[in-house]
């Protein structure tokens, strides 16, 4: 076999394999899956991407777990249909904490999920007192208490399930205005009173690193605030390798909207910046 490197094509006894770049597909409930796909941009440039957003049953986090788990696999059905990815990388804890058994089963390629990052947290404190700030489905999950006992068995766990954040994120994408008094108040019990104090917070929602500076500014003492996402790039490239010498990333990623709401101008720049200038509408209406 020889592989001309820089064609990205693959020469086997007389057969001609195209090496042709993957097609990732990014999914989340809304916008927080931007803060994974950046990084999962960052590791594999030569990819084609679709970002899908479930804004239509968007938040997730409000969804009881058999409602969450029969949408997610709805959904996935239609996308993976369409778009043929050659991985999906389900970038919302909410739903990873809960529906990746079901969507591993039901199909033949590989999904990484995004889940709080509660190893590393127990890995990096110095007080033992670690915050996990999330959504309330994602607190409540037996995955994420597994986790704590797995890996955080002897430090103090402040488990945070927030209402709003997520909202908040998605309106500050919008161009609207957030008032820094609704987000210290979400961010106000991983701070509680007390020996020891916090000294870690994990983002466990992939929402909350688009807030990362107002959470760094409001904060009464400053933590290590955790942000899964360079993990799950790695964890990519792990499954599906490294770039493609020779390839550029040349067809232009991909952002679909279930909720066919429209975006606004200033979230129509937004996602430009993150680099997804194009943007459809896949109407899927969420039946409650
Ligand atoms: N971004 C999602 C997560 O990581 C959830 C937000 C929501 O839909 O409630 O959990």
């Amino acid at each position: 076999m020889s592989v001309d490197l820089l064609a990205g094509t693959v020469y086997e006894a007389g057969a001609v394999l195209t090496m042709r770049a993957p097609t990732i597909l990014v999914f989340d409930s809304g916008l927080g899956g931007l803060t994974v796909f950046r990084e999962v941009v960052r590791a594999r440039p030569d990819a084609r991407y679709v970002y899908a957003a479930d804004d239509a049953a968007f938040p997730y986090g409000r969804l009881d777990e058999a409602a969450l788990v029969a949408r997610v696999c709805s959904v996935m059905d239609r996308l993976v249909a369409l778009h043929r990815p050659d991985i999906v990388v389900i970038a919302c804890n909410t739903a990873s904490t809960l529906v990746l058994p079901a969507l591993r089963a039901r199909f033949p390629i590989p999904f990484v999920g995004t889940v709080p990052a509660i190893k590393p947290a127990a890995e990096q404190s110095r007080t033992r007192h670690v915050a996990v700030l999330a959504t309330p489905g994602t607190v409540k999950r037996d995955y994420t208490q597994e986790l704590i006992r797995s890996f955080a068995g002897d430090c103090r766990v402040t488990l945070v399930g927030s209402t709003r954040l997520a909202g908040l994120a998605e309106a500050c994408l919008r161009g609207e205005p957030v008032a820094d008094a609704d987000i210290a108040a979400e961010i106000a019990p991983c701070f509680p009173e007390g020996e020891p104090r916090t000294d870690v917070v994990v983002l466990g929602c992939t929402h909350y690193p688009l807030l990362l500076d107002a959470f760094r500014r409001l904060a009464p003492w400053p933590v290590a605030w955790l942000d899964p996402a360079p993990a799950i790039a790695r964890r990519v490239v792990q499954l599906i390798g490294g770039p493609l010498l020779g390839h550029e990333g040349d067809e232009e990623a991909q952002a679909v909207f279930t909720g066919g709401h429209g975006v606004t101008p200033p979230l129509a720049r937004a996602l430009a910046d993150f680099g997804l200038p194009c943007v459809h509408a896949e109407p899927m209406p969420l039946a409650m």
